[in-house]
C-alpha cells in the first residue's frame, strides 16, 4: 500500500538529533513560553519566512485567533474568507466574535478570487483572510490593492504554506499577519500542537505576545483579556531541528508534484496548475474528477491511498448553518468539494511510488 502521508519515514531521518534536542528540553527545567528554544525558534522562523519577527502559539487555530484580535478585529466586524478551507480558518472569525463573509475561490488556483472580494464588502468589513490552500499562494497583489483602497487589514492563512511564495516573497510577508499550523502532517510538523504568528510590524507582535500570555505586560500585570497560548518548549525545538532540512523536504515535494504533473497531464483530470509567479510547496496533491468516489475506492483497490481536503466547504457544515450558507451559494468551492481527490503526498515519496500512482489513476479513469 502507498500511504498518503508517511511521518515516520521523516522522522527516522532526524530520530537521533531530535531525541536528543528534546532530551535537552526535559533535563533544563524549562518547559513553556518562549525559552532557550522557543526564542531561537522564533528568531529562526521570522528569518525563515523573511518577516522581521514571529511568535510562537499553541495552534495553527490560537494563530489566527489572536492575529485577529491583534489586527483589531471587534465583535460585529465582518472578515472576508473562503469556504474552501478547513473549518479553522472560519472557527477563528467566529471565536473573535466576527462575522465570516465568504467569497468564491479561482477555478484555476482553488484560492480566494479577487474578483469577488468588492462585492462583499460592506461599511462592516474589516478584514480580508485569504488561504494559501494545499501550499499554493493566494492571488496577493490585487488582494493588497483592494484591502489598501478600503483601509481593511489582511491576515494570510499560511497552515499549509511555509516556504510558499508569490512573486519571491513568502507566505506570511505580505499581508499585515501571517499564521502557521505545526500539527505534526503540515510541511513543518511538530510532535504535537503548535503554530506560529509572523509579522513586521511590532504593534502587532506586541500585542499577540501578551494575548498568548494571559494578556500580562509583565508577570501578573495583566492589560488584556488574553489566554493561556503559548507554545511548549519540547514543540520549539522538535521545530528548530526541522527547520533546518525544511527546503530540501520542501524541494522533495515539488519534484514528486512535477513528477505527478508530468505523469497525469492529459488523462483527462484535473491537477493543480500553479501560475508561473509562485512557488507551489505542494502539503496536499489534490486532482479532480467528476466520479471522485469512484476514483477513490479503485486507488484503493489498486493499492493506494488517498484523502479529501476537503468533501463539504465550511458554509454546507452543519455547525456553521447558522451563517445562513446554502447549496449554490459558491459554485465553484461547491464543484471542488465534490471532486478533489488528495495523492500521496510526503517529502520522502519515491519516482517509484509516484509512477505507481500515475499509473493506477490512469488505469482507474480508463476503465
Ligand atoms: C488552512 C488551515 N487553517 C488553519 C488550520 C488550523 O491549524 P491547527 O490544526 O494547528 O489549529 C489548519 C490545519 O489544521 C489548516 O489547514
Amino acid at each position: 500500500m502507498i500511504p498518503f502521508l508517511d511521518l515516520k519515514a521523516q522522522y527516522r531521518q532526524i530520530k537521533d538529533e531530535v531525541g536528543a534536542a528534546i532530551m535537552k528540553v526535559v533535563d533544563s527545567g524549562a518547559y513553556v513560553g518562549a525559552g532557550p528554544e522557543g526564542k531561537p525558534f522564533e528568531a529562526e522562523f521570522a528569518a525563515y519566512c523573511g518577516t522581521k519577527d514571529a511568535a510562537g502559539v499553541n495552534s495553527g487555530t490560537t494563530a489566527l485567533h489572536l492575529a485577529l484580535l491583534a489586527a483589531g478585529i471587534v465583535p460585529g466586524d465582518e472578515v472576508i474568507t473562503v469556504a474552501a478551507t478547513f473549518v479553522a480558518t472560519t472557527a477563528a472569525i467566529l471565536y473573535a466574535n466576527a462575522k465570516p463573509v465568504f467569497v468564491d475561490v479561482d477555478p484555476v488556483t482553488w484560492t480566494m478570487d479577487p474578483a469577488r472580494i468588492e462585492a462583499a464588502i460592506t461599511p462592516k468589513t474589516k478584514a480580508i483572510l485569504p488561504v494559501h490552500l494545499h501550499g499554493l499562494m493566494a492571488d496577493m497583489d490585487p488582494i493588497m490593492a483592494i484591502a489598501a483602497k478600503h483601509g481593511l487589514k489582511v491576515i494570510e492563512d499560511c497552515a499549509q504554506a511555509h516556504g510558499a511564495e508569490y512573486k519571491g516573497r513568502r507566505a506570511g510577508t505580505i499581508g499585515h499577519v501571517g499564521c502557521f499550523s505545526f500539527y505534526p502532517g503540515k510541511n513543518l510538523g511538530a510532535y504535537g500542537e503548535g503554530g506560529a504568528i509572523v509579522s513586521s510590524d511590532p504593534e502587532i507582535m506586541q500585542t499577540v505576545r501578551m494575548l498568548r500570555d494571559w494578556g500580562q505586560a509583565k508577570k501578573y500585570d495583566h492589560v488584556l483579556k488574553g489566554f493561556n497560548a503559548r507554545l511548549d518548549e519540547i514543540q520549539a525545538a522538535v521545530l528548530r531541528v526541522k527547520l533546518k532540512y525544511i527546503e530540501g523536504w520542501t524541494e522533495g515535494r515539488r519534484t514528486a508534484g512535477s513528477r505527478y504533473a508530468s505523469g497525469l497531464s492529459g488523462v483527462g483530470i484535473g491537477i493543480p496548475c500553479p501560475p508561473a509567479d509562485r512557488r507551489h510547496v505542494y502539503h496536499v496533491y489534490a486532482i479532480r474528477s467528476p466520479d471522485r468516489d469512484g476514483l477513490q475506492a479503485k486507488l484503493q483497490d489498486a493499492g493506494v491511498s488517498t484523502g479529501i481536503h476537503y468533501p463539504v466547504p465550511v458554509h454546507l457544515q452543519k455547525a456553521y448553518a447558522d451563517l445562513g450558507g446554502k447549496a449554490g451559494d459558491l459554485p465553484v468551492t461547491e464543484a471542488l468539494g465534490r471532486e478533489w481527490l488528495s495523492l500521496p503526498m510526503f517529502a520522502e515519496l519515491e519516482p517509484a511510488q509516484a509512477d505507481a500512482v500515475i499509473a493506477a489513476v490512469k488505469t482507474a479513469v480508463a476503465r
